[in-house]
């Protein structure tokens, strides 16, 4: 049986998640039903006249109702890669994104794992940023048959979770990885690595022949970044070994679809992962197909709503942290949807403190399950007001409750 270390965010939020009151340990920005899909993209949409949206609703349901349940396109619709490249295609890119670039999956989730199955062989050593969603460094560690075989790049709050270039330099020239993995914006920090410094770790490993997979799951909720530092996705740079994966569920509401993807320019790569994932995928389903088909056709309205949604809570987190007396700190988050609050006690066991949170009624996710980040907790700002505001004085009342306050 293949050897894996259990899979600790996922497992801490399943055991909570469903008896929850104040739920900030969800990674979406707050979900929406199929009708409030259609409602939120009718009402928006200035281009569809008022007397037309009922014969669009209907339209949409029709199409739902009425699709024969085949198993569809296998490689996914024409019609949702061709939104997905629009996606990619905003950053302007010398050489658009096409539908051959694109590769449907089960969710960015499986996205990553079909990416780590094509690439990853028996003793590869592979870079992974740390702290991150733990699928990125495990299921490379599995096919590369060692977790000896993942370098962890870490990232430190004191500088602002940003990458140390030199210190990726160092790692490369000492462990002559096959693959650098990255995830921008990143869960848990909340931090954009901005253009600049993309362009130069896709430089660094340009010149090394390393592949670079960027988890853009959280793109494009870029709420808080200025235009000009917005980084393009990790395959508008001009290299051609770069793999970035995405999916529906963050930014635009929808992680029940289950809808995700690859993006490449590397053809050689897109055979390989259409050949494997005959193997684990056939098709994604049709009726994901079609809805995510009409929400990504008009993913900026909904983004609207999200980033308006982000920026609410941002504002409510913040007063927070500047009203805890340093009891709380944090790196600012400018983009995704999760934000890595420090808690300023020594020692403080964030796990037994998460846990006892949730037993009654708050979810927040400890920093332990983050590659052992003790003393963080991850909190999910892209949940409902509501959920948000009254989980961060629950929070504040029960660190306060603490048996030991000294500082560290
Ligand atoms: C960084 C990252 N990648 C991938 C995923 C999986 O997302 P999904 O499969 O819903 O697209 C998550 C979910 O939390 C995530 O945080």
């Amino acid at each position: 049986m293949v050897k894996q270390d259990d899979f600790g965010v996922e497992q801490f939020m399943d055991k909570y998640e469903t008896n929850i009151t104040n739920n900030m340990g969800e990674t979406c920005s707050e979900s929406i039903s199929i009708s409030q899909l259609i409602d939120l993209i009718y009402d928006n949409n200035d281009a569809v006249d008022v007397t037309h949206k009922d014969a669009q609703r209907t339209k949409i349901i029709d199409a739902v109702l009425n699709s024969k349940l085949t198993y569809g396109h296998i490689r996914g619709s024409p019609e949702l890669k061709s939104a997905i490249s629009v996606l990619y295609n905003q950053d302007s890119p010398l050489v658009p994104i096409t539908e051959e670039n694109i590769v449907i999956t089960n969710g960015a989730i499986g996205g990553n794992f079909l990416t780590f199955y094509s690439i990853v062989n028996p003793n590869d050593k592979i870079i992974v940023v740390s702290p991150t969603y733990q699928q990125l460094s495990s299921v490379p560690g599995v096919f590369s048959q060692s977790q000896d075989n993942i370098i962890p790049f870490k990232l430190d709050f004191d500088q602002g979770f940003l990458p140390d270039l030199d210190l990726l330099q160092q790692l490369i020239k000492k462990h002559f990885p096959k693959l650098l993995v990255i995830n921008n914006p990143n869960n848990p920090t909340g931090v954009v690595w901005k253009d600049e410094i993309i362009r130069e770790i896709v430089s660094i490993c340009q010149e090394k022949d390393i592949w670079i997979m960027c988890d853009e799951v959280y793109r494009p909720l870029y709420h808080s970044i200025e235009e000009k530092d917005k980084p393009k996705s990790i395959v508008n740079y001009g290299y051609n070994k770069t793999i970035s994966t995405g999916s529906a569920s963050k930014a635009f509401s929808l992680a029940g679809l289950r809808i995700g993807w690859i993006v490449t320019r590397n053809n050689a790569l897109i055979n390989d992962l259409f050949s494997k994932r005959d193997y684990n995928t056939i098709s994604i389903s049709m009726i994901d197909d079609i809805l995510a088909t009409f929400a990504l056709q008009n993913y900026k309205i909904i983004l609207r709503r999200n980033f308006e949604l982000c920026l609410n809570n941002l504002e409510e987190l913040e007063k927070f942290i500047i009203n805890s007396d340093g009891l709380f700190s944090w790196v600012k988050p400018n983009g995704g949807t999760t934000c890595f609050i420090k808690i300023n006690i020594k020692n403080v066991d964030t796990f037994k403190l998460c846990s006892d949170l949730a037993e009654h009624g708050t979810l927040c996710v400890p920093g332990e399950v983050f590659d052992n980040n003790q003393g963080f907790v991850r909190i999910g700002f892209g949940n409902s007001g509501t959920d948000i505001v009254n989980g961060i004085s629950q929070l504040d009342k029960w660190v306060r409750k603490l048996p030991t306050q000294e500082p560290n």
